[in-house]
């Protein structure tokens, strides 16, 4: 098979290098990729993930049998319809279904109405109504922007005077763009936080292993939200009583809604939930792989994972069973200083060769590029996602550290407690 990639981040590089070693795939393409996947997969860096005619005639001057879309922009988008309309056998939930994630309103509504659980809730669409709202409201309160915000959109406020600036950031200001029109108010809650992907098929839905990523940019949760400075899996918390309690109160009602609701939907669906004391409830969906949960997700996965894909697109996902390995897996991220706000691009990395030959170690690149002269170098906020796989979450998280010491570039910074919460488990 020939297969196509859309995206160019770490996650991507996850999924082609899952991709490489099946026995079905024959060549491997990228759009826009980045410098690690160029080393998998051919890629094209002047086609964005949002350049849909630019993807189509890729696709068919590459003559490829699958087209996989990664990211969130490029699926509520409906890249999807257009790669299918144009002939295309694609991986991803189309327009219509990418709105579990592209619109928090209306996930919130189909929670409520199929009896999901998930934190109370309030829409608004005028900012006086809503700021009405919160005079009477309990804090700390969430604030989330209705659309897709680059993982951004969400605003935790400890009071009412930084709601009310949240609501003016928001549906005023616009920090969020047009994703700010509509506002969901949501109630505050507490517990630990699990990340499960599940591949779905439009009926059936079949979970990979659990995972927790670490969102903040510094250690102890502290400095601002980020796309994600490192993950680890499977996550201690999720028990199997836990499992058991989201199988049928959260997975399988979700799917089944969608289809009653026309809005089939055939791809991975990422939930991202809270372990409340009330039970778990879920926080948010995604409508697609996460990052970096994949990179601690894919690497642990033994089927093939074109059996997956191609089961999830003709509706046998009942006839796959999913095996992963029984180990653990940590990605420690490698960003450039400065982010998740303003940062420098464009230094070399060193000690990649490291990784070559190492069996259980990864250096997935997320913002990296190869340069006019050959050399790699950074090329975003965050540069690589280093993962390590050990027999225990402990031994996989050592090695993390070990090999995020392979690599340096100027500027680089990680997180020192990545998966540190395994230690109370
Ligand atoms: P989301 O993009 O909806 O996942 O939100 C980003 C992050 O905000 C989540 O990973 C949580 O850490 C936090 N968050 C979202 N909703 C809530 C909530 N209702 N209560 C507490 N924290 C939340
Ligand atoms: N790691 C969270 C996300 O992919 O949205």
């Amino acid at each position: 098979m020939k297969v196509l990639i859309v995206g160019g981040g770490g996650r991507e590089h996850a999924i082609a290098a899952c991709m490489k070693k099946s026995r079905r795939v024959e060549e491997l393409y990228c759009v826009p990729g980045n410098g690690g996947i160029a080393q998998l997969a051919q890629c094209d860096p002047s086609i964005g993930a949002m350049d849909f005619d630019k993807i189509v005639a890729y696709a068919r001057e590459k003559a490829v049998d699958l087209v996989f879309v990664a990211p969130d922009d490029p699926l509520a988008g409906g890249l999807v319809d257009v790669l299918k309309e144009a002939g295309f056998r694609v991986f991803g939930p189309d327009r219509r279904a990418a709105v579990l994630e592209g619109s928090k309103s209306f996930s919130k509504d189909l929670m409520k109405k199929y009896h999901i659980p998930t934190a109370a809730y309030e829409v608004f669409d005028d900012p006086e109504k809503a700021l009405a709202y919160l005079e009477t409201a309990k804090f700390p309160i969430v604030l989330k922007a209705d659309g897709l915000a680059l993982g951004k959109g969400v605003l935790i406020c400890p009071s009412l005077e930084e709601a009310r600036a949240g609501v003016k950031e928001i549906m005023q200001e616009k920090r969020f763009g047009s994703a700010g029109s509509v506002l969901v108010v949501e109630e505050y809650l507490t517990g630990r936080e699990v990340s499960v992907l599940a591949f779905v098929d439009g009926r059936t839905v079949k979970t990979m292993t659990s995972a927790q990523d670490h969102k903040r940019a510094r250690d102890n949760d502290e400095g601002l939200n980020t796309g994600g400075m490192g993950c680890f899996s499977p996550s201690p918390f999720y028990t199997p009583e836990v499992d058991e309690f989201c199988r049928k109160a959260i997975y399988q009602p979700t799917v089944d809604a969608m289809a009653a609701e026309g809005r089939k939907f055939q791809g991975v669906i990422f939930f991202g939930l809270m372990l409340t004391e009330d039970g778990p409830k879920v926080l948010e969906y995604n409508a697609r792989f996460g990052d970096p949960e994949t990179q601690v997700v894919l690497c642990r996965m033994e089927n093939d994972i074109m059996d997956v894909l191609d089961a999830c697109i003709d509706g046998t996902l009942d006839q796959v069973e999913l095996k992963f390995e029984d180990n653990a897996a940590v990605c420690v991220v490698l960003a450039s200083q400065g982010y998740p706000e303003a940062y420098e691009k464009g230094f070399e990395i060193r000690g990649l060769e490291n990784f070559e030959a190492k069996e259980g170690y990864y250096c997935f690149h997320a913002g990296s590029r190869i340069r006019e002269d050959g050399r790699m170098v950074t090329n975003g906020g965050r540069v690589l996602g280093v993962t390590a796989k050990g027999a225990t979450l402990q031994e996989a998280r050592t090695r993390a550290y070990e090999a995020a010491q392979w690599v340096s570039f100027d500027n680089k910074y990680m997180r020192h407690d990545i998966g540190r919460a395994i230690d109370e488990a």
